[in-house]
């Protein structure tokens, strides 16, 4: 079966290695890309390096490689309509069409689907077109807000008081900055109550009706150890064996699955068409329980790394019948916990030190430590070396039986097996002394 795989980032590479070591199918992998990504070049038959946004040189690749069907990656293809270009050369796609899309591309429409739906887990909100009204909102509200653009800004934009924002005025600032600045290429801005509690990701397959939920996994989106320093794309993640998370209850899961199930039939009766991919549901778990902080139309970057390498089953299946539009095939998530630690250039995601330099990775290294390499935003050179951009580099995932076996071997593979002048990660990911706060933390706002 001939796939056509967009996007080159370490989720990319990872679906790229899922599918090609299904053993329902015989892939054959093409792939367009944004960088020269080694891990996805060895696995594929062809490759294109180009822009993903660009629907025309997308689908005319589909077209010239005669692909069965289509997965996407990132969310910029999807917002500009590329699974409706693909449908239209009759390439069923596994990632949804711009108007179902629409859920991670306007944060606006997120929430008003949630309150028309009575979808739970919906904070306080108001959407505005025009900064003056949004900031009157903030001084009604009086309280400390989460101050969201409405379009797309890599996951950066959201700026919450008390941790990007130190008070209201700073939040009316941040106002005036995305109308001023265009920030998210929409000019509206979503006001909400602030939310207090532990973030977790939870992903879904689904073809517009039918939904399997994945285990629950929580990213580190700071830069720094300890949660400290800027908002980055995700720095690493951690899932559990039993598909929980550690602060985390079984009916708070059932909650969030329910709140999942909900939003795809909300979005197949707004927008009139299916839902057909991962819909990524992002959380908190508050004081009253799951409370939803974005949507996302596509698997989560880290997080997708943490369920492929255990998903076993029919996968090239269940994808290629998402994207026909009927779900077929098993999966099930292996009883193991991941931990998912990002190699990043010294700079990320402030400067750009780091960037251009080679970073060595011994695969074989990795490998021994029960740990498996996923390349990032990294360019394979004509010498066969890999140099890094001033983006995230590599993520290497550790498996075992217990969280603290698997984030040994993340940290283990990182420290005796990649190595480059100017790069860092992450080492308190996973650790027990981390998650150990954040139980602590979630049994205090529970009054435990
Ligand atoms: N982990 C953040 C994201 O995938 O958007």
């Amino acid at each position: 079966m001939k796939v056509l795989l967009v996007g080159s980032g370490a989720r990319e590479h990872a679906i790229a290695e899922a599918l090609c070591g299904a053993p329902d199918e015989d892939v054959q992998l093409y792939a367009f890309m944004g960088n020269r990504n080694p891990g996805i070049i060895r696995l594929a038959e062809d490759y294109i390096v180009g822009n993903p946004t660009d629907v025309e040189a997308v689908a005319r690749a589909a077209a010239d490689w005669n692909v069965d069907f289509a997965v996407v990656g990132p969310e910029d293809p999807l917002a500009e309509g590329v699974a409706d270009r693909l449908e239209e050369e009759g390439v069923p796609t596994f990632g949804p069409k711009r108007g179902p899309a629409r859920i991670e591309w306007d944060k606006g429409f997120a929430r008003e689907l949630m309150e028309k739906y009575d979808i739970p887990g919906c904070p306080e909100f108001g959407i505005f077109e025009d900064p003056d009204e949004a900031c009157d909102f903030i001084d009604e509200l009086g309280k400390p807000v989460a101050v969201k653009p409405a379009g797309l800004t890599g996951g950066k934009g959201v700026k919450v008081v008390g941790d990007q924002l130190k008070n209201l005025d700073e939040a009316k600032e941040y106002v005036r900055e995305i109308f001023e600045e265009d920030i998210g290429g929409i000019p509206k801005v979503i006001i909400e109550e602030k939310c207090v509690g532990e973030e977790y990701t939870i992903q879904a397959y689904t073809d517009g009706e039918k939904v399997i939920p994945t285990p629950a996994v929580q990213d580190h989106p700071h830069a720094y150890e300890g949660d400290k320093g800027p908002i980055t794309g995700g720095m690493g993640s951690y899932s559990c064996p039993d598909g929980l998370l550690p602060f985390m209850t079984k009916e708070d899961y059932e909650r969030s699955v329910e709140i999942l199930e909900r939003a795809v039939e909300a979005i197949k009766e707004e927008t009139g068409e299916p839902y057909r991919g991962v819909l990524y549901g992002q959380f908190m778990l508050t004081s009253e329980g799951p409370v939803v902080i974005e949507f996302n139309c596509r698997y989560g970057d880290p997080e997708a790394m943490n369920i492929l390498p255990i998903a076993e089953g029919d996968i090239v299946t269940l994808h290629a019948s998402i994207a026909e539009g009927s779900m077929e095939g098993e999966v099930e998530f292996l009883e193991k916990a991941t931990v998912c630690k990002y190699v990043v250039p010294e700079g990320y995601p402030e400067s750009s030190e780091g960037e251009g330099d080679v970073i060595e990775v011994d695969e074989e290294c990795i490998h021994r430590y029960d740990a498996i390499p996923y390349y990032a935003s990294v360019n394979l050179d004509e010498d066969g070396k890999i140099r890094m951009t001033s983006s995230r580099a590599l993520a290497i995932v550790g498996i075992g039986d217990e969280l603290e076996r698997a984030e040994e071997a993340a940290e283990s593979a990182i420290r005796e097996c990649v190595s480059g002048e100017r790069i860092r990660h992450r080492s308190d990911i996973g650790r027990r002394e981390t998650v150990e706060k954040r139980v602590r933390r979630m049994e205090r706002i529970r009054g435990e």
